[in-house]
């Protein structure tokens, strides 16, 4: 949200409307009986919260029953801040809630994902897999990465386009028990060496390419770049997708003597399809997925297979309030590669078996009604989608969305960053016809799930909020001291007590993870509570509302980035000397990035240098990284012991005329010169 909408709203200047929940609202899609929801009413909504928070082993027994697990735990939570353990003992399996179950239950040619493609030359390109499908595909698949030598605990990297075999391979690791480490299709080479360095990857599953814009990303070409930069790869396995012209390399850049490069298809073809379900013990790491934070280096947050399992699911099921056999079709358009795309695309959505819709491609593509022909085509009725995206369309025009019915749509949500009030209400009027509650979800990759959101039947709702926390969820506005700040305060979120989504910790760094996240905040006692890294605020009627980060981690366009990734990228580049990046408004991103550059000496601040930056920066992060303004500057304010006063240079970036106190400031003319800086 910009400084912009957050005074308006802290004004009362945009209509602080509350919208009260419809008291005839159904989940159930066109042509089937209504449904009641599963939370029906505010005081079921009260005595369960109540229930979490005062019995939360039983409340979370219970949800985990309704789940298949191989043998049962003895206990349901075991807490010594930080570390949690949640179903002790228990066994299970996630891919087998997601596919299994629902065979055993009879419905194994009920369709579990639906998948368009981009393209859209004689039409869209569109696969049904049923659970039946899925199964043979996932066991082969988990078959497939067995011969390559994975074992139970061996992280598989997967780096991959929005096809049914990005699903597939996430569900076979998750059947053999070899946690998966997902990187965005958007992310560069660099990342991808990181990432695969840091978990110790040995490998790779991508794809030739993928279609996005009507242009081929170049994804098999990032990994071969990637693998001459590391050489813990022994096997890539490769979908062919596009077509594209691709490398080949037989010989592994190890020397292991292994042949490097496999076709999908050439290696399903011999698997078989047996592959039964490895019982996992609830505690045995399902993923790690790496994230921006404070320094230049992602951390990987992992997680664990059954406090995941049960916390993706009761959510998915309660917020979005699914339910099988009642015509839904749900479509989150986030992407696998992203926390969202895990737990509200595969992991809690199937296990409610509800079909899950994946769409490969860019929203406007070939034109920008395309997500809505995709609402009409499929009858979707739960529709899950960003800020960023909501301001994109709003720009593009209503136009748009009429042309198409989208009479089947019952729910929408929102997730990433704080939704602006006009955002929502373009929402709630062009989208939902104001019929169409709004789900508001705060939460984050660390999370695993929603944290504080509406209930669909029950929650009213206000433009900007994210209203109630969830079951379990102990959510509390405090000071830097820990102490409840009063309604209406700015302060710090705080979760006070353990739920089974919460991170487990992050790979190889139990420094960072305790620093990070356990050490900012704590009681009186001096016992910790869970620090998001969010600032918000509490109304009087205990709705939240997240006013953004309080830590060097920015938000464009709802994807996590850290600024000290985006200055290390710049720094690495010969031309520049220093560099400070800061946030500022955006009209559709919600947050751009500003960035302040020294050079050194004999390079020529112009229009050249800027474009050549910024290309730098999409090589070494991605695209999304790449600065929005870039300001040549002869030095960058600081204070006298030499920290840069970011405070200041985002004032700047914003355009605000009178920037804030600058008594600590070491050079004033500094100021006076940056201003002068073009953009
Ligand atoms: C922000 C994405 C306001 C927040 C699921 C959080 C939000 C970060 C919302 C996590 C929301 C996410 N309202 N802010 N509904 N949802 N955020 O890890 O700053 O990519 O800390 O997870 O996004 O981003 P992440």
């Amino acid at each position: 949200m910009t400084d912009a909408h957050r005074s308006d709203i802290e004004s009362g200047l945009i209509e602080n409307r509350t919208f009260a929940p419809s008291a005839n609202w159904t989940s159930a899609g066109p042509g089937a009986e209504p449904v009641t929801p599963h939370i029906a009413s505010m005081e079921q909504y009260r005595e369960m919260y109540e229930r979490s928070l005062s019995d939360p082993e039983g409340f979370w027994g219970d949800a985990a029953k309704e789940l298949h697990w191989f043998a049962p735990w003895t206990k349901v939570l075991e807490w010594s801040a930080p570390d949690a353990k949640w179903f002790v003992g228990g066994k299970t399996n996630l891919s087998y809630n997601c596919i299994d179950r629902h065979i055993e239950s009879g419905h194994g040619d009920d369709v579990a994902i639906i998948w368009e493609g981009e393209p859209m030359d004689g039409g869209p390109e569109i696969k049904r897999l049923t659970y039946r499908d899925l199964h043979t595909e996932v066991c082969k698949f988990a078959n497939v990465l067995k011969s390559l030598g994975v074992k139970k605990g061996d992280v598989v990297t997967i780096y991959m386009p929005m096809v049914p075999e990005l699903a597939i391979a996430v569900l076979a690791c998750a059947r053999i028990g070899a946690p998966h480490s997902v990187i965005f299709g958007g992310f560069s080479a660099n990342a991808i060496t990181d990432r695969v360095v840091d978990a110790n990857s040995k490998v790779l599953i991508t794809a030739d390419g993928g279609w996005r814009r009507g242009s081929i990303v170049p994804l098999k070409e990032n990994v071969d770049a990637a693998c001459t930069q590391c050489d813990t790869l022994d096997h890539v396995v490769v979908v062919q997708r596009c077509g594209a012209n691709i490398a080949w390399h037989h010989e592994p850049s190890n020397a292991h003597g292994k042949k490097r490069d496999h076709w999908w298809h050439d290696l399903m073809q011999a698997a078989s399809a047996d592959c039964p379900a490895e019982p996992m013990d609830a505690e045995d790491p399902l993923f790690v997925l790496y994230t921006s934070g404070t320094t230049g280096k992602p951390k990987g947050i992992m997680h664990t297979t059954g406090g995941y399992m049960v916390y993706t699911y009761l959510t998915s099921k309660y917020v979005f309030d699914l339910h099988p056999d009642a015509n839904q079709v749900y479509w989150c358009t986030a992407d696998i590669g992203w926390i969202t795309g895990h737990s509200y695309i595969v992991y809690g959505v199937m296990p409610n078996r509800v079909p899950t819709l994946m769409y490969e491609g860019a929203p406007n593509h070939p034109t920008p009604d395309r997500f809505w022909s995709i609402v009409e085509r499929h009858k979707v009725t739960q529709f899950y989608t960003a800020p960023t995206a909501i301001r994109a369309f709003m720009k593009w025009g209503d136009n748009h969305p009429r042309k198409h019915n989208l009479q089947s749509l019952r729910l929408l949500g929102t997730v990433g960053e704080p939704i602006n009030p006009e955002a929502w209400m373009w929402y709630h009027r062009i989208i939902g016809h104001e019929k169409c509650p709004i789900v508001d979800t705060w939460w984050q990759t660390e999370t695993a799930g929603h944290m504080i959101t509406p209930l669909p039947a029950v929650t009213s709702t206000k433009p900007g909020s994210c209203t109630l926390p969830f079951f379990g969820v102990d959510a509390a506005i405090v000071s830097e001291d820990g102490v409840e700040q009063p309604n209406n305060t700015g302060g710090l979120l705080a979760i006070r007590k353990p739920w089974p989504g919460m991170l487990r910790g992050i790979l190889g760094d139990r420094e960072r993870f305790i620093e990070t996240y356990w050490s900012r905040i704590k009681d009186a006692s001096g016992e910790p509570y869970y620090f998001p890294g969010d600032g918000a605020r509490r109304d009087a009627d205990g709705f939240f509302w997240i006013m953004g980060r309080v830590d060097d981690v920015i938000n464009v366009s709802g994807h996590r980035l850290g600024t000290m990734e985006v200055e290390s990228a710049l720094v690495s580049h010969e031309a520049v000397v220093e560099a400070a990046v800061v946030g500022m408004p955006h009209e559709i991103k919600g947050t751009g990035i500003a960035a302040f550059v020294t050079l050194g000496p004999g390079f020529d601040a112009d229009e050249d240098l800027r474009t050549k930056l910024r290309e730098h920066v999409g090589k070494e992060i991605g695209a999304i990284a790449k600065p929005d303004q870039i300001r040549f500057t002869d030095a960058l304010p600081k204070t006298r012991s030499g920290k840069i006063m970011r405070r200041l240079l985002r004032d700047i970036a914003a355009g605000v005329e009178k920037v804030g106190d600058t008594t600590t400031l070491e050079d004033y003319t500094v100021l006076a010169k940056i201003r002068e800086s073009k953009e």
